[in-house]
Order: structure tokens, then sequence, then C-alpha cells
């Protein structure tokens, strides 16, 4: 929690206007909205998330409302939000790529995906691991899995890479920490 929250902090930095937030969770991310987020549609199949994310929901003046359960097919129409969040769920949903696609839909040309996300790492030695510990971790996680190569998925859903910081994360191992930070343009 304590290292997540200098991350939150940057990614939410530079989202403005309408914005829609995959993988919603119990809204850990809301106390990082900055005032020039007009309001928020929250997605998130969890109702347990949800309800954790009460007095969260409670202590902010951004309007935050529970808009689907379902990142891999959004009910909204095209280019309906100005920017795109998502931390840490690229590695638990089924079909990320059907996400992303989702997000190209809904974003309107030229809006933003910010996202922070653990994934494939930079070095061999720790993909090795990555590899190995994958199947213990979605069984015991939820089906996160490890592995996913994140700026790659993006990209190759037609978005273009204009911020990215890719890291370990401090106090976290490796393999669990390979961390990509950035935002991405959809055209
Ligand atoms: C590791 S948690 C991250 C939660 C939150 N984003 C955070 O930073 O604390 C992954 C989240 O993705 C959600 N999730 C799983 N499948 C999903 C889907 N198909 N569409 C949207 N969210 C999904 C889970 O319920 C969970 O809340």
């Amino acid at each position: 929690m304590k290292a997540a929250a200098p991350q939150r902090r940057r990614v939410c930095a530079g989202l403005a206007g309408d914005v829609v937030e995959i993988g919603f969770g119990s809204g850990l991310n809301i106390p990082f909205y900055p005032p020039a987020v007009a309001r928020v549609a929250a997605i998130e199949p969890a109702d347990l998330g949800w309800k954790l994310a009460g007095n969260r929901l409670r202590a902010t003046t951004i309007p935050v409302e529970r808009a689907g359960l379902d990142g891999q097919s959004l009910p909204f129409p095209d280019d309906s939000f100005d920017a795109a969040l998502s931390t840490w769920s690229m590695c638990t949903i089924p079909d990320v790529s059907a996400v992303l696609s989702e997000l190209r839909r809904v974003l309107k040309p030229g809006g933003t995906l910010r996202f922070v996300e653990h994934g494939l790492a930079p070095d061999e030695p720790v993909r090795r691991w990555q590899r190995r510990l994958e199947p213990v971790q979605k069984r015991l996680f939820g089906g996160c899995h490890l592995t996913r190569p994140i700026v790659d998925l993006v990209t190759e859903a037609g978005f273009t890479i204009t911020e990215l910081d890719v890291y370990y994360e401090e106090g976290s191992p490796k393999f669990l920490g390979a961390n990509s930070l950035g935002a991405a343009r959809s055209a």
C-alpha cells in the first residue's frame, strides 16, 4: 500500500475530464484523482470492491458511478471519454486485448489511457522466474498473470505511448514488481 501511493499519484496526475476506470477495485485511486477530473465511470465486477470503496466515495467531491461490470465489453457509445485509467488490473482480466480495444472505442480521438501495471520483466533471468511461477500465481491470486507484455499489448491495440517508466517496485519481489507506468494516446 505504502509503495503504491506515489505510483497512484503519478499515474493519476494527468487525468482530466470524463474518465473511465477499469478494475476500480475498492477505489484506492480516488484520493489521487486530480480536480481536473469531471466524473469517473467505474468498471468493476466485484461487489465487495465497490462496498469497500464506500468511505473513499463519500470523501470525494468528484462524481463516481459504478457504470459497468466488465472492461471487455463496455456499456458506452463510441468517443465517450477523455481519459481512461487502469492500475494493476490488466494482469487479471482474462482478455486484456478486448479491454484495450474497448478503451480505444470509447475514448475520444486524442484521448489518453494512463496505466500502471505489473507484467513481463525487462530482464531474462527474472522472466524465467515469472514463467515458472505464473501457474501458481494464477491459481492463488484470481487469475493474475505475471508475464503479460503490457507495453506491447497497449501498442498493438493501436495506442501511441507518450510517457513510459519501466522499473522494479521497491519492496516487491522482482517477478511481481516489474511495473510499467505510462500514458498512451488513442488515435
Ligand atoms: C489487482 S486488482 C486491482 C484493483 C485496483 N485497480 C487497484 O489498483 O487497487 C484487479 C481488479 O480487476 C478487477 N477485474 C477482474 N476482471 C475484470 C473485468 N473483466 N473487467 C473489469 N475489472 C475486472 C478485479 O475485480 C479487481 O478489482
